[in-house]
């Protein structure tokens, strides 16, 4: 583990928070009592609009990570990490380990921020840099990519922020990212992970907080909204779809 906590300290609390973040639920009760990480994986999980990537962009920015961290800012140098507002008053707790790894070069820091859209402009980008995948991304299929992709940046333990990176995943290859997640949580590394997908969800050991209305809520994978709505729907389109289409 790197971070154990995100948090805004009291003397960067806005005093006015009618505007947009603070406005979102989820960032409102960060910004009052912070989020804990407690295991190597967890996931972010609810709606559209709930806050999941106001959160996960303000905890990479914390870590300073930007979309191509790790070995590709090695190749290809660091982007400008401009700051979201929730960022710039978002601090991170760290473990002694992810303090070491802030306060240390910053090309010896593992880790980045992979947001569905920049990753499959990065199998594309740098398919053909020897060394950095072994496959050659442009002969691969969009999900594949992503997948090697995955495998190629996951070897280091370090602190890895995702939005969504099942965008692009069929179901097995989807099973395939539960897999790695698991495995990049029992080698030292950590995961904070934004997802609509329940296969993502089940990753064995994950923490999940569900995102909402309602702020943020720890629960189980079997007590998610998300996964009762996919269980139902599958079990029966029709109770859903006649709502739709009023056939
Ligand atoms: N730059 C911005 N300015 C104002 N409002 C914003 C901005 N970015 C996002 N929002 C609003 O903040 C809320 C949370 O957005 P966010 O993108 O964090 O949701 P999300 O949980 O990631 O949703 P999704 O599942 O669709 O990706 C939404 O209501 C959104 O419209
Ligand atoms: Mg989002």
């Amino acid at each position: 583990m790197f971070v154990s906590r995100a948090y805004v300290p009291e003397s960067l609390r806005p005093a006015d928070r009618r505007h947009w973040p603070y406005t979102v639920p989820a960032v409102a009760e960060v910004v009052e009592h912070g989020v804990e990480f407690t295991r190597p994986v967890t996931f972010l999980v609810g709606d559209n609009g709930s806050g999941k990537s106001t959160l996960v962009e303000a905890i990479a920015e914390g870590f300073k990570l930007d979309a191509r961290g790790g070995r590709a800012a090695r190749v290809f140098g660091n982007a400008d990490p401009t700051k979201t507002p929730l960022g710039e008053v978002l601090r991170l707790e760290t473990t002694s380990r992810g303090a070491a790894m802030l306060a240390g070069p910053r090309l010896r820091k593992k880790g980045f921020f992979l947001r569905a859209e920049t990753a499959f402009g990065m199998t594309e980008a740098f398919g053909g840099v020897p060394g950095y995948w072994e496959e050659d991304t442009s002969r691969l299929s969009h999900g594949e990519g992503f997948l090697a992709v995955f495998r190629a940046m996951f070897r280091d333990p370090g602190f890895y922020v995702m939005d969504e990176p099942e965008s692009a995943l069929s179901f097995t290859a989807c099973l395939q990212l539960v897999a790695l997640m698991h495995e990049l949580g029992e080698s030292g590394a950590q995961v904070v992970c934004a997802t609509h997908s329940p296969i993502l969800a089940s990753t064995p050991g994950a923490d999940i907080i569900e995102v909402g209305e309602h702020g943020l809520r720890r629960t189980t994978w079997a007590d998610l909204e998300l996964v009762d709505h996919w269980r139902r729907y599958l079990n029966n389109p029709e109770a859903y779809l006649r709502h739709l289409t009023g056939a």
